[in-house]
């Protein structure tokens, strides 16, 4: 019995391995060039947000678009990564980070002004930009309707980089990066820069896809427009109410901004339930090839012996409350569905 359910797992590993194999070759297709494409871009400085790419990635898949996925990576990330990327279906196109003027700020935050590079991909019509920390949860196509620029307004008068849409032009980025030095960057990077840049941001209106595609030809494309909260709804929105301030029907994209937290950080569940969303999605994108990432960062083992031990605690902890009292029935079902994927229940 227990050596035929093993031999079983077996079986299925081995075809999950040559799949896996096929699937990076078949979709590794080069790139063909149309300026009426459009596309979601996102940026990798690193491996270390490998996985949030990938989840974004599936995320974006889910909502059953037809349009490209596009991830400009630098040189931090490694052609195992992008291997990985290639297989999940992003076009994996390489960029030199863009020099950051304001030296004066600590070396993390050299290069941020990369993500101008969006506004130079004129192989595309429009771009929807979006930071690694996201994942869409509902199909944002009709975000490609937004004329020019469109961003969210964060803090009631900032503008906010990581949702952004974008109709790259030459010329706009040309100027941008003429500015680049002289106008003023409160966060010392591209947020800000884009902040002094698209001045009046906090008074444009809001973006409106039914209104926006028939306009377009009567009245001039307005400069800037700002998108409603559910194109980027952050998950600090959601902390000061512990439920989430919009119609969570409606929500469209969540901004997981909690600091130096990720939600790749496994242990983040615990403080906020909308990390479960995303680790839900991060399940069907987990394999032995992520792993493999982090064990050749080095960052995975340090920590491992207080992972065991956290880890260790944490079921033993949850399956006493959970098998003899009627405690915390959120908790114990999720436990209950940890257990039966894993094969560890009854
Ligand atoms: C902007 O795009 C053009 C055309 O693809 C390219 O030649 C140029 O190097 C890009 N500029 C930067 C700074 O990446």
């Amino acid at each position: 019995m227990k050596l035929s359910s093993i031999s079983k797992l077996g079986l299925v590993l081995i075809v999950l391995l040559i799949v896996n194999k096929y699937y990076v070759v078949i979709e590794a297709a080069p790139v063909t060039a149309s300026s009426n494409k459009e596309a979601y871009v996102t940026l990798l400085y690193g491996d270390e947000f490998v996985l949030g790419v990938r989840v974004l990635g599936k995320s974006i898949r889910d909502t059953k678009t037809s349009r490209e996925m596009v991830v400009l990576v630098s040189d931090g990330v490694s052609a195992y990564a992008k291997k990985l990327l290639q297989a999940d279906g992003w076009i994996v196109t390489p960029i030199s980070l863009l020099q950051n003027p304001n030296q004066v700020r600590p070396t993390r935050f050299w290069g941020v002004y990369t993500k101008l590079k969006i506004f130079n991909m004129t192989d595309y019509k429009k771009v929807v930009y979006l930071d690694a920390d996201t994942i869409v949860v509902k199909n944002i196509d009709d975000l490609f309707k937004c004329g020019k620029f469109c961003a969210n307004l964060k803090h009631s008068e900032r503008l906010n980089s990581g949702v952004m849409v974008v109709e790259p032009s030459a010329e706009l980025f040309n100027d941008m990066v003429s500015k680049v030095t002289t106008l003023y960057s409160y966060t010392g990077g591209d947020q800000g820069f884009l902040n002094t840049y698209y001045a009046g941001f906090e008074s444009a209106r809001v973006f409106n896809p039914e209104i926006s595609a028939e306009v377009v030809n009567s009245k001039p494309v307005p400069e800037m427009e700002r998108l409603s909260t559910l194109y980027n709804a952050d998950v600090g929105l959601y902390m000061l109410a512990n439920k989430w301030m919009v119609d969570e029907k409606e929500l469209r994209v969540i901004h997981y901004t909690l600091g130096p937290l990720k939600p790749w950080d496994w242990w983040t569940s615990w403080l906020l339930k909308p990390v479960d969303v995303w680790q839900v999605i991060e399940t069907s994108v987990l394999d032995a090839a992520t792993i493999g990432i982090w064990l050749r960062n080095g960052r995975f083992w340090p920590l491992l012996p207080l992972q065991c031990l956290v880890f260790g605690m944490y079921s033993f902890v949850f399956k006493y409350f959970c098998d003899y009292s009627s405690l915390s029935p959120y908790l114990c079902d999720g436990f209950r569905g940890y257990s039966l994927k894993y094969g560890q229940h009854g």
